[in-house]
């Protein structure tokens, strides 16, 4: 059974390409309207574009940097005043940084933090106020099983990720009873151009990289956003909290 989510309102922070995307698309199919927030203003407007032809009326986009403050109260309020409420938060903006730590400069592990870890927390911070006037909510965290296994080069994305755990399961805690569940998930390797900085193809909303290029292992970006129906339609008096999804056969170590 999938989720009837017409009349739910939901934010995806980097729904303009990869995990993000699919996953505004998945609730846009099933009904939701939705905001997509990132940072680079021509792919939002093509990835929205893209979105509207499927759900006319339903999509809206705001240019968004979730390590600013401002700019995420922006995003929540626009639900509220485009949609009339707020029901869905879907924290996905994330990028990656895999550098030694002493070859880690304090910008980037600002960047990482901010982004990662911090930019989750301002959008709860706006969200959750939100989400209580409507009777309750669910806010997905996308983590990744970096969060659960450090890795040589991994110290700021690792540090993000473990942090972002910690946070969600104390949210949980903070939310539960105001009707909010809090629920964070860990995939492995998606096949997206999250490490492949600067190749993200601004002609392929989504940013699926052209089948030829594609590595079968790899979780699907819409194998997420499937995991994240499958967990808004589980019965309110129950919460999974936290899922790791890795790919089934991924290449043997030699
Ligand atoms: N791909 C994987 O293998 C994998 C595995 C596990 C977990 N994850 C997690 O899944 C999430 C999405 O990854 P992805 O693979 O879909 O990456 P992606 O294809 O690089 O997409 C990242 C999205 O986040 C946005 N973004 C980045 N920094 C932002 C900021 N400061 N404010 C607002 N938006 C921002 C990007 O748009 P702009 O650059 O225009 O802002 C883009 O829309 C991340 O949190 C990542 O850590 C990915």
């Amino acid at each position: 059974m999938e989720p009837n989510l017409e009349n739910k309102v939901a934010v995806v922070t980097g729904g303009s390409r990869g995990i993000g995307y699919s996953i505004a698309e998945a609730l846009v199919r099933h009904g939701a309207r939705v905001v997509i927030g990132s940072r680079n203003a021509a792919d939002l407007a093509q990835a929205a574009d893209a979105l509207n032809k499927l759900a006319p009326s339903r999509v809206d986009a705001v240019e968004t940097d979730v390590r600013d403050y401002k700019q995420v109260e922006r995003l929540m309020a626009r639900a509220e005043e485009r949609f009339g409420g707020l029901d869905i938060l879907v924290n996905n903006a994330g990028i990656g940084l895999f550098s030694p730590v002493e070859e880690i400069s304090p910008e980037e592990w600002d960047a990482v933090i901010g982004t990662n870890l911090t930019g989750c927390f301002y959008c709860v911070r706006a969200a959750a106020p939100r989400m209580k006037r409507r009777g309750g909510g669910y806010i997905f965290n996308i983590s990744s099983l970096a969060g659960k296994n450090a890795f040589a080069g991994g110290a700021a994305y690792n540090a993000s990720k473990f942090g972002l755990n910690g946070f969600s399961e104390a949210a949980m805690l903070d939310l539960r009873y105001d009707g909010i569940r809090v629920s964070y998930i860990m995939p492995g390797s998606v096949e997206t151009d999250f490490a492949h900085p600067g190749a993200h193809p601004g002609a392929h909303p989504g940013g699926k990289r052209e089948p030829g290029r594609r590595s079968s292992w790899k979780i699907d970006p819409e194998d997420v956003a499937q995991a994240v129906l499958d967990l808004l339609r589980t019965d309110p008096r129950t919460m999974i909290s936290r899922v790791e999804m890795r790919p089934s056969q991924p290449p043997r170590k030699q």
